[in-house]
């Protein structure tokens, strides 16, 4: 990937002619079939590119109370836009069931902000959704004139572990907001896609947010490098974080593990997380909390030992 980048022909992307930059927004539109994308910097402004360019000030959009777009990501679509949040509940399955959907929908009328979006996660806390959820979900947005955005921050993980095309996954939506860090593995760059419309406001929201670069190519570089190279691999991750959870399971007093695709969540006592983190910490492996999240750069034998110390944990509790 670093020599992939060292040798990207660069242009200024600011003005649409940064050639690696063209390529990788070409290929993505390849891959989930959408007219158009818009390479920006991080996650987080892609999603608000998309935010404000769907919505208007006084509008609202309705998101999970856990989703990013609504709790991390600094209230931006509120602060900068003057668009409301609407959070709802995801379910078990980091779905937004539709009778929530549409018991939040405002009518038309003076005294409420003007739902005008959905925004759905996916993976959303590892949890992949289903391709009939997605489409009956937009299909029901679209009835009550919503249109669709979806953070995808993780979308190749949710196209494996839905056995589907990537592009399967992002038809029914109107924009997608792709992730190339991440599982991916670049050190930065996301990408949104969808129609040339959306993806036009986008691309002066993202100016406007300080997100044009000059010579970018560089970092787009690692994002068709990861494209070409990381996307397979996914699946290495999700077989890990099923075998972690399976081995964190088979120690039968620390609690449970439930593996979600390319994640890991421990379900135990507050005691037991704090002298397992300090017990890891010790052997030179870190974790931050709760959630393990595997990636290109955890291998078998990083597993292999990472299980010799759970085991050994475990005994000594
Ligand atoms: C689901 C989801 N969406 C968006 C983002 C934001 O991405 P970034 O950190 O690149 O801003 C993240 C980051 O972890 C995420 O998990």
């Amino acid at each position: 990937m670093r020599d992939a980048m060292a040798r990207a022909e660069v242009g200024d992307d600011v003005y649409g002619d940064d050639p690696t930059v063209l390529a990788l927004e070409a290929r993505l539109c390849e891959l989930t079939r959408k007219e158009a994308a818009v390479f920006v910097p991080s996650g987080t402004q892609s999603n608000l590119c998309a935010l404000l360019s769907h919505c208007e000030r006084g509008d609202e959009y309705i998101a999970g109370q856990d989703a990013h777009t609504y709790k991390y990501e600094a209230g931006g679509a509120a602060v900068l836009g003057g668009i409301q949040p609407q959070p709802i509940p995801f379910n078990a399955q980091g779905e937004l069931p539709l009778e929530s959907i549409k018991q939040v929908i405002k009518p038309d009328d003076p005294h409420f902000a003007k739902t005008r979006l959905l925004c759905l996660e996916n993976t959303q806390g590892g949890k992949a959704l289903s391709i009939d959820y997605l489409n009956e979900a937009t299909t029901f947005a679209r009835a009550h004139n919503l249109s669709c955005h979806l953070d995808g921050a993780r979308v190749f993980n949710a196209a494996l572990a839905a056995n589907a095309p990537v592009s399967d996954v992002c038809a029914p939506f109107d924009t997608i907001s792709i992730c190339l860090s991440k599982g991916l593995g670049t050190p930065m760059g996301s990408v949104l896609v969808g129609s040339a419309e959306l993806i036009n406001k986008a691309r002066r929201w993202r100016k406007m947010l300080g997100g044009g670069l000059r010579q970018v190519g560089i970092v787009a570089a690692a994002g068709l490098y990861a494209l070409e190279h990381s996307v397979e691999r996914l699946c290495d991750d999700h077989r890990r974080a099923t075998e972690l959870a399976a081995h964190f399971n088979s120690m039968e007093n620390l609690g449970e593990a439930i593996a979600h695709t390319n994640m890991v969540f421990l379900e135990t006592s507050d005691k037991t997380m704090q002298k397992l983190r300090a017990y890891l910490q010790k052997n030179d492996v870190i974790i931050s909390g709760g959630r393990l999240v595997l990636h290109k750069d955890i291998n078998d034998s990083d597993l292999d030992r990472l299980f010799t110390l759970i085991t050994a944990f475990a005994r000594e509790q």
